[in-house]
């Protein structure tokens, strides 16, 4: 079973606040096998001390080197890594990415058939995986929490989604030690992506009085800290803050999910390379203002009080404020994208699920009005 509507809040995943150096104490006993899986090269070091020293009484194998917005090729490939070591627990370290890529495979590694098979309906997940702990190194996604894989399918030139209860990690470690060394670029990117999870479950149709609730603090500490923790790496305090707003922000979509802002970034992910969270930014201002009309007046006073701000265009023009002071494009000129390419941004973003977890009817029309308002 996976979340469909707004008739119930559920999340198992296990939150430890703890230093990824203490994640031994979370396996369950001396004789548990585990693999670690990493990205390409920043938490090289890390799981090698894992290997080495941390778990050393363990049996443990890695896995680097996961890609950035992994495709059914390589999630199949992590998958394939993971059948043929059997561990009895996998950690992921490693932003969205890898932990997506990490949860997946130890989903699909005791089920038949590869990725594929379950991204496109062909095949139903019936039963748990291998446990996974989930350890972020961006404050951006929530992927340590949520129950999704984002996955690029290059032969139908988009991004899907596995989604299942199953896919809940056991464990998500919150360590902000692993975010104080996030490059500026890489904080401002994840960092809108949560910002924007945050503002697009608030207003989500699968919102619950518990997703709201997240959301507005959410929202409240990423206004607040997203700048700083970019612009001064060494405010830790700051970055401390992002790690916890980004994970509330994973919460919230874990349940409400994402709406037409991210429906409509994934064309320009997959077609244009464009950063997950920067392409989120472009389209958020727009949607803000063309949900207001949509959105219950006590959830927009809130939302007003909570961002400090007297309207819901003023709120967009905060969050384009927030854009140019942390470096990201506001145009998607800037990113290579011309008015030819419009309407393939379009076919491409009316993704059923997301743009009908929309609060208001989104149109190809409004669609094609709101991207050439940021070309
Ligand atoms: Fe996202």
């Amino acid at each position: 079973m996976s979340q469909t509507g707004n008739d119930r809040y559920y999340n198992p995943t296990e939150i430890k606040w703890i230093t990824w150096q203490q994640i031994g104490k979370l396996l369950p006993s001396a004789k548990t096998s585990v693999l670690v899986i990493s990205g390409r090269s920043a938490m090289r070091k890390q799981a090698e001390t894992l290997q080495a020293e941390i778990l050393k009484d363990h049996e443990v194998r890695l896995l680097s080197g996961v890609s950035s917005d992994p495709s059914i090729l390589s999630v199949n490939a992590a998958l394939e890594t993971v059948r043929k070591i059997q561990p009895d627990w996998v950690i992921a370290l490693g932003g969205g990415s890898v932990l997506d890529t990490a949860k997946a495979a130890s989903l699909l590694a005791s089920h038949p058939g590869d990725v594929h098979d379950y991204l496109r309906g062909e095949r139903k997940v019936t039963h748990a995986g291998i446990p996974v702990i989930a350890v972020p190194t961006t404050a951006g996604t929530g992927s340590e929490v949520t129950p999704y894989a984002s996955i690029t399918d290059h032969e139908r030139m988009t991004k899907l989604s596995l989604s299942h209860d199953y896919l809940f990690p056991q464990y998500a470690v919150l360590d902000p030690q692993l975010i104080y060394s996030l490059p500026a670029k890489q904080m401002a990117i994840s960092g809108m992506d949560a910002l924007s999870q945050a503002i697009e479950g608030y207003s989500a149709n699968a919102s619950t009085p518990v997703t709201d609730a997240l959301a507005l603090q959410a929202i409240r500490i990423i206004l607040t800290n997203l700048e700083p923790a970019v612009r001064h790496p060494e405010d830790i305090a700051a970055r401390k803050a992002m790690l916890n707003g980004s994970n509330l922000a994973g919460l919230v979509i874990s349940n409400a999910r994402t709406t037409a802002v991210h429906a409509a970034s994934y064309p320009l992910t997959v077609r244009f390379s464009v950063p997950h969270g920067m392409a989120c930014g472009f389209l958020l201002p727009g949607f803000i203002e063309y949900n207001e009309p949509s959105l219950e007046a006590e959830k927009r006073s809130a939302l007003l009080r909570c961002a400090q701000v007297e309207s819901m265009t003023e709120l967009a023009g905060v969050v384009k404020e927030l854009q140019r002071r942390i470096g990201l494009p506001e145009r998607l000129s800037e990113v290579g994208v011309t008015e030819q390419d419009i309407d393939t941004i379009v076919a491409g973003g009316f993704r059923p699920d997301r743009v009908g977890n929309n609060p208001r009817k989104v149109t190809e029309s409004a669609l094609r009005k709101l991207l050439k308002e940021v070309l």
